[in-house]
């Protein structure tokens, strides 16, 4: 297994504005470098399987949060947004499932959690406090 996983850094460009949302965002990043840190180039699968579960179960306990506060704001994107939350966990979870098997996607399931969490909390998550912060209130 090469050294290429990069880790995530926050940076105030990530924060959305609201408390707990940007604590449980921080988490999400530090939940990420605990697991490559724990687990690359280890070969450690028991320890990846895991790992990815925690990650899942993490990030799905986030969404459920997330989605209370946009449904105690009336955030009208809030069934698109759902979605896709549940597109992340499931293709987390056929990542998983594909690293079970025995395929060489280690790397991938790392890239798509970095790339997808970084996208989707600049372009997704932040509509929330726009929309929040814009109503005046
Ligand atoms: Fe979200
Ligand atoms: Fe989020």
């Amino acid at each position: 297994m090469s050294n290429t996983v990069e880790p995530l850094v926050w940076d105030k460009r990530y924060a959305v504005g609201v408390d707990r949302i940007d604590r449980e965002h921080e988490s999400l990043f530090n939940n990420y470098n605990v697991f490559i840190q724990s687990t690359q180039n280890t070969g450690d699968q028991t320890a990846v399987r895991f790992g990815i579960d925690l990650l899942s179960n993490y990030a799905a306990n986030h969404f459920a949060n997330e989605e209370s506060v946009m449904r105690a704001a009336n955030f009208p994107e809030l069934h698109p947004h759902h979605l896709e939350h549940e597109r992340f966990l499931a293709e987390l979870d056929r990542l998983k499932r594909a690293y079970v098997a025995g395929e060489p996607v280690y790397e991938n399931l790392c890239r798509f959690y970095r790339t997808w969490l970084t996208n989707h909390i600049t372009l997704n998550d932040k509509k929330l406090s726009a929309y929040v912060y814009g109503l005046g209130g």
